[in-house]
């Protein structure tokens, strides 16, 4: 069977495999970030994706999409309660997010990590061809660096890690944290989206492994191999977005539905996974009590929120769900005028063109997470809207390093957000404008290929060199 010079691993494949009520197998795009980025990363290259389908106890065939063989993983039900929203979603998660809500940690629930980690490392090693290079994504694949390097010495091992990575003194909790620090070693390099992500992982190195760093380089104990961890922050693909944004029928479709809005004076925007990080009962508690106060109109002023449905069978997303559709009620109920609503809510997902439609109606975006690797969103809004929008954004995102002429706010203070937002409303049209320009260029700069060739420029010369 055919080998690849170029392999990525991610928990998920680009696209999820999903039965319509009429029995029909559809691929659908998957959710997410790192789907988001990688997929324009990978447009046109001759690779192989190693990943799950979104489905259970389902192994399709690998199938060629354009150049790209996607190689499904399969996983039990089981494996999806324990590896996926058991361990991924309930113990790393957590932790790897500042312990918002608390961790939940089971035996077996790390057994099947490690399972499935095994698997994808076979699966990887499998597909590469000698000498290859191995990007392995994201906190779902801790382990397998280190699985895959025994399998294939002869391979180069990236791995790049989506979400933040935790102070030493959070990811100490985690029962198998020798076991991830040492499978995160395997790789040959280490790219996190900030440095200060970099950071708690080499202190992580010092305390826990009493590893020796010198700059951002690891010595490995008991080898004499060294590991380079630096931070990479991603981006979005912001020429093919903005021209999708530009269209006739985005601008077409933009125009609808401030129409269809009721051609408010202003409309705000959120636009999230379901998730609690994303720190949209903060948004909703600080819009709802602006309305209350009488700082802002209903008759003139509307909250958009897109919550596209995310890990639903985890009891924290489900309880999260909860709060957000009773607020939006309570806020609905006390202050939409008749023929309109005050909070639009829409619980599903949209296709990118409607995105992008949205964005350009946006006048203020809120991105609010309490904590956040990157966040796309607030990288999507500034390519897309194309006139004197403004974007609120939270201190707590990875984004925040680079989009200094944002609003920037401490979404936990509600007054301070509050008056952010306001701020953010009020702001003169020419400052609105020049803000939005330079956060525009510095995307538009600052894209995903530049941000992959950054990468895996950084895994080609990282310190040591493979073996002959
Ligand atoms: C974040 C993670 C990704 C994940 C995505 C969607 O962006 O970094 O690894 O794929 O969320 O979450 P899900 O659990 O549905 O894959």
């Amino acid at each position: 069977r055919r080998t690849y010079d170029f392999v990525i691993a991610a928990n998920r494949l680009p696209v999820d495999r999903v039965v319509t009520d009429d029995g029909e197998v559809e691929w659908q795009r998957s959710p997410g970030g790192l789907v988001t980025a990688m997929e324009s990363v990978m447009r046109g290259r001759e690779a192989a994706w190693v990943g799950w389908s979104g489905q259970a106890d389902e192994a399709p065939e690998p199938f060629l999409e354009n150049d790209l063989l996607l190689v499904p993983i399969e996983l039990t039900a089981q494996e999806v309660a324990s590896y996926y929203e058991g361990h991924s979603n309930d113990s790393l998660w957590p932790i790897y997010h500042d312990v918002i809500v608390p961790a939940t940690f089971r035996r077996r629930w790390a057994a099947a990590y490690e399972k499935v980690n095994r698997r994808f490392a076979q699966k990887c090693a499998e597909v590469a061809a000698p000498g290859a290079t191995v990007w392995i994504h994201d906190y779902q694949l801790q382990l397998v660096p280190r699985m895959l390097r025994v399998l294939r010495p002869d391979v180069r091992i990236g791995w790049f890690n989506h979400i933040p990575f935790p102070p030493v003194e959070l990811f100490a909790q985690l029962p198998m944290r020798h076991t991830i620090l040492k499978g995160l070693l395997g790789a040959d390099f280490l790219g996190f989206q900030r440095p200060a992500d970099a950071e708690n992982f080499l202190r992580a190195c010092r305390r826990l492994l009493g590893a020796k760093t010198k700059g951002d380089v690891v010595d490995v104990p008991d080898t004499d191999r060294r590991v380079r961890a630096a931070g990479v922050p991603i981006s979005i693909d912001a020429a093919g977005l903005s021209e999708l944004a530009q269209t006739d029928g985005v601008q077409a479709r933009a125009a609808e539905i401030r129409e269809q809005l009721g051609n408010p004076k202003t409309i705000l925007l959120g636009v999230d996974r379901l998730d609690y990080t994303k720190g949209i009962r903060h948004r909703m508690k600080a819009f709802g009590e602006l309305l209350t106060d009488g700082r802002l109109d209903p008759a003139d002023t509307m909250l958009v929120q897109v919550a596209s449905p995310s890990r639903e069978r985890v009891a924290a997303y489900r309880e999260l769900r909860h709060q957000v559709e009773r607020t939006v009620g309570n806020i609905n109920g006390a202050h939409s005028p008749i023929g309109s609503t005050a909070v639009t809510y829409m619980h599903r997902s949209f296709p990118r063109e409607e995105m992008a439609a949205l964005y350009c109606v946006a006048d203020v975006m809120l991105v609010t997470p309490l904590r956040d690797g990157m966040n796309l969103v607030a990288k999507e809004y500034v390519t897309c809207h194309d006139g004197p929008g403004a974007l609120v954004l939270s201190e707590f995102t990875g984004a925040a390093n680079e989009l200094k002429q944002a609003f920037r706010c401490n979404p936990h203070d509600i007054e301070a957000l509050k008056h952010t937002i306001l701020a953010a409303i009020d702001a003169p049209e020419a400052e609105r404008t020049k803000r939005m320009r330079a956060l525009r260029r510095q995307v538009a700069r600052n894209d995903v290929q530049r941000w992959a060739s950054n990468y895996l420029d950084a895994l080609k010369y990282a310190p040591d060199k493979p073996p002959a």
